[in-house]
């Protein structure tokens, strides 16, 4: 077990212009933690993984795993184990020989091999498939195997790059549960790539979110959601999305369509002390509820009604200005609005308002 950090690590590619796939990257993770890398297509999630596991040079910068600076130290010398996306099984060797095999050339003995194999098909409900070829497994009894894998060489930190990818979606709920709880049980340090946003929530203690190759913010899946540090990661985190629109603003709040949405004052003051008359409006859409005629709220024509039975999603026009925008409502799945129909719309508590500048994007809002 242990400690990893990035000391403004950075990897550059060559071209013109080169690429910082990963730029000048800090992170620490600590000894037992499951921390999750996620971002878009191309942010340099895989990159920062590779750099960790000594398969991308650093460019800039250093690694650290276990208090040592491991920036020069070849991937053999740093005691971590990789599960990719394609399991990479050998397909002429049994479960327990695939699962084995690390072992088989570091030259541990027959029986201990045996007895460690074992152990962990015991954790991953393997034992049944031991004797079989990865041929004659389904793809989630091959990711276990995988797992395996890695599981019986002890590693002091488990690196994984999308695991669960080639699974369908029922199994990959699944999966990730039990990748959770056997991450726990073993305590093993634990840096995992994803570009699902649920995936990332619901298994990390924290979340690193990148775009870019920049590390946009780092924090547990909680604060993330409730205080995005900037647009990006406020449009990112979340299903759906958060509403994220650029507003007008008056002395006293937001302006949207037939109402004005009251702001906190110390947001107001950060907004006029950067001379903003616009920001950018962020509500989620468990943020914002149906309200009857007589009450204050937006006009919103329903154009879209996505029931998912415990609850629906109200996707509709709102004039922000002269122009209609489109906002996302979560509503009772019982009750839906109709297509067509104009229902009106309020921020439940403007305390749930994010707003961010909009151009830097960065949070204004406490
Ligand atoms: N060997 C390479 N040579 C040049 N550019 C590269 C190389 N490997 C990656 N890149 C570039 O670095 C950036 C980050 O790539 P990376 O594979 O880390 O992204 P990712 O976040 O893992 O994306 P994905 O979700 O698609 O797997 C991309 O712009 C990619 O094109
Ligand atoms: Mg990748």
């Amino acid at each position: 077990m242990a400690e990893v950090a990035y000391v403004k690590a950075s990897r550059i590619f060559s071209g013109n212009p080169p690429v910082r796939a990963v730029d000048e990257l800090s992170l620490d993770v600590t000894d037992g933690e499951f921390l999750v890398l996620v971002g878009p297509s191309g942010s340099g999630k895989s990159t920062a993984l590779r750099m960790l596991a000594g398969l991308e040079d650093i460019d800039e910068g250093a690694i650290h795993i276990g208090g040592k600076d491991v920036t020069n130290v070849p991937p053999k010398g740093r005691d971590i184990a990789m599960v990719f996306q394609s399991y990479a099984l050998y397909p002429h060797m049994t479960v327990a020989e695939n699962m084995g095999f690390a072992l088989k050339l570091r030259g541990v003995n027959k029986a201990d091999i045996k007895q460690k194999v074992l152990e962990a098909a015991k954790m991953l409900d393997l034992e049944k498939y031991l004797e079989r070829k990865p041929k004659a497994l389904s793809g989630g009894q091959r990711q276990r195997v995988a797992m395996g894998r890695a599981i019986v060489r002890e590693p002091s930190v488990f690196l994984m790059d999308e695991p669960l990818s080639n699974l369908d979606a029922k199994l990959r709920v699944e999966t990730r549960a039990n990748i959770a709880a056997l991450q726990a049980r073993l305590g093993t340090t634990t840096i995992y790539v994803t570009h699902d946003q649920v995936e990332a929530m619901t298994m990390g203690h924290r979340v690193a979110v990148l775009k870019d190759g920049l590390l946009q913010q780092c924090d547990t899946p909680r604060a993330l959601y409730d205080k995005p540090a900037n647009a990006f990661v406020a449009g990112f985190m979340g299903s759906p999305a958060m509403n994220l629109k650029t507003v007008p603003l008056t002395s006293e709040g937001a302006k949207l369509d037939g109402i004005v949405v009251p702001l906190e004052r110390k947001a107001l003051d950060k907004a006029a002390g950067e001379g903003l008359s616009e920001v950018t409006f962020g509500i989620r859409p468990e943020s914002l509820a149906l309200v009857s005629s007589s009450e204050q709220g937006m006009d919103m024509t329903v154009e879209l009604v996505e029931e998912l039975g415990a609850d629906a999603l109200m996707h509709g026009s709102v004039r922000i200005g002269d122009v209609p925008e489109r906002f996302v409502v979560r509503v009772d799945g019982r009750t839906p609005p109709t297509l067509g129909q104009t229902v009106k719309v309020a921020v439940r508590d403007a305390g749930e308002v994010h707003l961010f500048h909009p151009e830097s994007g960065y949070r204004l809002t406490d």
